[in-house]
């Protein structure tokens, strides 16, 4: 059987009761990203027509907004601020060298229509959409092939008004995978803090074939009955820093990923090197962290202290996605 499983420095204290706590140690070290980078040039977002008002629908404004600023790409890279209003948008994609930075009363909502949600190809990964065949929406942000991209505020939110995709996933009326809030693919060196994230229709944050990874001071809400509104996913990626969140959703905290049956054997992309610390969070029925449940193409050094879950079913779950998966050894110290 191919694939291969290591959680390595981990000792867990873990005490089952409805308000179960637990403790892992590991010899946690997170690098420096490119955190506190200075953009020499930074515009509003409505310098370009957007209009802050929830209802005007702002796509074009941050695509256009984004195509100016990606002249600055060379010159230190540019900074999108979004000033206080409700930013009505469909997906937009993301440039190298950008920082998009919320202001403390900033919300970018995301579209209720799905044909703002565009359509993008099956990662190779998993072969086909992770809920249904063929393609997928596209994440509200969404970047490929990117370098040094920062998304951040003082606590401003992102907020995906899920509730429509979860209504259209309980009466399976949709014809494609649901969309994340954020997903970023093939990059590497990205940082996202100081948010607030919501209501997200699927997973919020998807970090895919990345590396230099970087989550810090993220507060993730969905109602605890929500469908597979993971918190944050690194899914097939190395040196992925989690720290100081707060995350309660309807399902995973942390689902640490690497592909989906016989695609993420072929593409063979392990996860590894993932730190997670000072992390808290509530689950009604899910993982605080999980190992899986996608994971052909293995997960290695996790590293995690400093947790505390409040009614996970389990604190730290390795969840199976099938019998093929039961090669799998955990090694856990009580
Ligand atoms: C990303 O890079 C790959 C490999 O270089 C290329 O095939 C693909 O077209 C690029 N995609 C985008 C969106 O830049
Ligand atoms: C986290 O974000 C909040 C609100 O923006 C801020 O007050 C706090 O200082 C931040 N903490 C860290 C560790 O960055
Ligand atoms: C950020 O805002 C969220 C939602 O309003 C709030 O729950 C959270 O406590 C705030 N985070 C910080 C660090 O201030
Ligand atoms: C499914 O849910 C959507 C969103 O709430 C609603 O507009 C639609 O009428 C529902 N369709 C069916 C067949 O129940
Ligand atoms: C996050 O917020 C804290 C506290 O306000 C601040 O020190 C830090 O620089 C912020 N991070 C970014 C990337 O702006």
């Amino acid at each position: 059987m191919k694939g291969s499983f290591t959680l390595v420095d981990v000792l867990l204290v873990l005490a089952l009761l409805n308000e179960a706590t637990l403790t892992v140690k590991g010899r946690p070290h997170c690098k420096q990203t490119n955190s506190g980078v200075f953009r020499p040039h930074s515009v509003s977002i409505s310098e370009f027509g957007a209009v802050g008002d929830g209802q005007t629908l702002n796509t074009k404004a941050f695509q256009n907004a984004i195509f100016y600023l990606n002249s600055f790409a060379d010159k230190g890279g540019a900074q999108l601020f979004v000033p206080a209003g409700r930013w009505l948008t469909g997906s937009f994609v993301l440039i190298s060298h950008l920082t998009l930075r919320l202001d403390k009363d900033a919300t970018i909502l995301g579209s209720t229509n799905s044909d703002d949600w565009p359509l993008t190809d099956p990662l190779p990964s998993y072969g086909r959409g992770r809920e249904l065949p063929g393609g997928r929406h596209r994440s509200l942000l969404y970047g490929n092939n990117l370098t040094d991209v920062v998304i951040t505020g003082d606590n401003g939110t992102i907020d995906g008004q899920g509730t429509v995709w979860w209504n259209w996933f309980r009466n399976e009326t949709l014809d494609y995978t649901r969309p994340h809030l954020v997903e970023l693919m093939n990059s590497n060196g990205v940082f996202i803090s100081n948010l607030t994230f919501l209501n997200s229709p699927f997973w919020n944050i998807h970090p895919v074939y990345c590396s230099q990874v970087r989550v810090q001071n993220v507060t993730i809400i969905a109602p605890l009955d929500s469908p597979n509104t993971d918190g944050i996913d690194p899914d097939s990626s190395n040196d992925v820093c989690i720290e100081d969140c707060y995350i309660s959703t309807g399902d995973d905290l942390i689902a640490i990923k690497s592909g989906w049956d016989e695609y993420g054997i072929s593409f063979a992309r392990p996860s590894t090197n993932i730190i997670i610390h000072r992390l808290v969070g509530e689950t009604r029925s899910s993982s605080g962290i999980a190992i899986g449940s996608e994971m052909s193409g293995g997960v290695s050094e996790v590293h995690a202290e400093d947790l505390q879950f409040f009614n996970s079913n389990a604190g730290l779950l390795a969840s199976m996605e099938s019998i093929r998966m039961s090669f799998m050894t955990l090694m856990l110290f009580p």
